[in-house]
């Protein structure tokens, strides 16, 4: 079955639709798709008629079971507790999706990429997509952002990044720290983070927090001979 993505097709202006390789679909019956997400848990090499495949993707979600700890830091807050400048926070934003399929994949376009990026936050501050954005303050300049939701028992981490000049300094960690311990004292003790697998930085960064792959998903991008930008 293929799942239309309402959400990405409306913002992309585009018809998108997902579909598992798995389920083993005749693809001949999406041609009026201007883009397929093919996703599958192991790594494939599949042509088809009609689309050319622009990008290709290896998703990983790192998992921390969350034990006691009290380890909160006078720099962070809660978006809502301090005064901030927001083309500070969509920089940060920009800079936790350097690594983001919708940067990678050049069809989208940097702006479009730009433009989700400052959705996410501004949807993650009026907490339709995050309970939380969390800031790392130095100097009374941000230089570090955390979005979260928690879903039943389990938290996701949205958007993580510390500025570029400040990255390897331990405020990802002072961060990541922070957030388990407002989460441990919510009873909430399973924490997930998304990232891709090509993301060295954040992949040694999570490995070196305790966490480990739990999730791994290959996904690519086909999109439609002549029929894109
Ligand atoms: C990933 C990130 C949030 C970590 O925050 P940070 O403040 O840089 O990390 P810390 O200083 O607390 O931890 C340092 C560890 O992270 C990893 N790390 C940080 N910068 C790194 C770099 N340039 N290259 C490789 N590993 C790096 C290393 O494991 C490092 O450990 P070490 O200092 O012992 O070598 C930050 O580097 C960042 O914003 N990166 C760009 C955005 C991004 O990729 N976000 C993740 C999206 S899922």
């Amino acid at each position: 079955m293929i799942e239309e993505k309402k959400w990405d097709s409306d913002f992309f202006n585009l018809k998108i639709g997902e579909v598992n390789l798995s389920d083993g679909e005749d693809y001949s019956n999406f041609t009026d798709y201007d883009l397929l997400y093919v996703v599958s848990d192991e790594d494939f090499d599949l042509k088809l008629d009609g689309f050319k495949n622009s990008f290709s993707e290896q998703k990983v979600k790192f998992h921390k079971n969350l034990s006691e700890i009290f380890q909160t830091n006078e720099n962070v807050f809660s978006h809502s507790e301090i005064e901030y400048n927001i083309q500070n926070i969509y920089q940060l934003a920009f800079e936790s999706g350097k690594h983001s399929r919708f940067l990678l994949d050049k069809n989208f376009g940097t702006e479009k990429f730009k433009e989700l990026y400052r959705l996410w936050i501004d949807n993650s501050i009026s907490k339709t997509f995050a309970d939380d954005v969390l800031l790392y303050k130095n100097n009374e300049e941000v230089v570090g952002l955390l979005t979260y939701k928690i879903t039943d028992d389990k938290a996701t981490v949205g958007l993580i990044a510390v500025s570029n000049e400040q990255q390897g300094k331990g405020i990802g960690g002072i961060l990541l720290k922070h957030l388990e311990t407002v989460l441990y004292q919510k009873k909430i003790t399973s924490l997930i983070i998304p990232t891709q697998f090509e993301n060295k930085q954040a992949c040694n960064f999570y490995h070196k927090q305790g966490y480990s792959i739990c999730d791994n998903t290959f996904i690519k991008h086909y999109w439609k001979i002549n029929d894109t930008i």
